[in-house]
């Protein structure tokens, strides 16, 4: 169990690779994320075994699908002893609620939050697919309806945060990718912000993970993360 804002995204593509970065890291001191590479690759166990590391796992799959199949993903999550987890918006109401309804009301129970608008997804490709408005004013209108369906909160670009935290209340919980230290490379992120940017902005975990994965030691990246955020 760790209280921290940082969840580390273990981006490698077997469980080995991923271990030999666990191994260095505190759980005390982070969360980490295992999304759908992992995840298909090293599957449930691997997750458990973080679990059991005392880790809190943030398992980024992304569920979109009927209400009764997501809503039975969702308890296959649970049931791993995971810390927060996620579903599309795109899903809609009904599923966003079957979601939330599988899911214990315990203070053990995982946080449900949601993907709003993909950030690979510009103007034309919303046009495409029938979203007529802005990326802008598609995520709000999402993060909104994820709120009221009874999600705890979204995952945002830093960018997103304070268009965000206009609407919704301070117990909505905002994730935010897309964060670089000053120190660090910045990768092929682009709408970035720091560490500190992003908190004062108003958000409450943020993913990271080059700047921490890639490092030569990954516990001194984490130290100044904390330094910077004055934990
Ligand atoms: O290495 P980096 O800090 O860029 O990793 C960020 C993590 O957040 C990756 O797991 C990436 O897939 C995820 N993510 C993102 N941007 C989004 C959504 C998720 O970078 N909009």
């Amino acid at each position: 169990m760790s209280s921290s804002p940082v969840i580390v995204a273990l981006d490698f593509p077997s469980a080995d690779e991923a271990l030999r970065l666990v191994d260095q890291l505190d759980p005390t001191r982070c969360r980490l994320k295992v999304g759908k590479e992992l995840f298909t690759r090293s599957g449930p166990e691997f997750v458990k075994s973080l679990v059991k590391r005392n880790f809190d796992v943030f398992l980024d799959l992304k569920f979109h699908d009927i209400p009764n199949t997501v809503a039975r993903a969702c308890q296959a999550g649970a049931d791993l002893g995971i810390w927060m987890l996620n579903v599309h918006a795109l899903g809609g109401r009904k599923m966003l609620e079957a979601a939330r309804a599988a899911l214990p009301e315990d203070a053990a129970a995982p946080k449900l939050i949601a993907v709003t608008v993909l950030t690979s997804m510009g103007e034309e490709d919303l046009q495409e697919i029938g979203l007529p408005h802005s990326p802008a004013d598609e995520v709000k209108r999402l993060a909104t309806l994820s709120y009221e369906s009874g999600l705890d909160g979204v995952v945002c670009s830093p960018r997103e945060i304070e268009l965000l935290r206009q609407d919704l209340p301070s117990e909505f919980e905002l994730v935010t990718p897309g964060i670089r230290p000053q120190w660090s490379v910045t990768g092929d992120q682009k709408r970035i912000m720091t560490p500190a940017q992003a908190m004062t902005a108003g958000g409450n975990y943020l993913v990271i993970g080059r700047p921490i994965t890639q490092a030569e030691e990954p516990m001194q990246a984490l130290k100044k993360i904390e330094q910077e955020l004055g934990l």
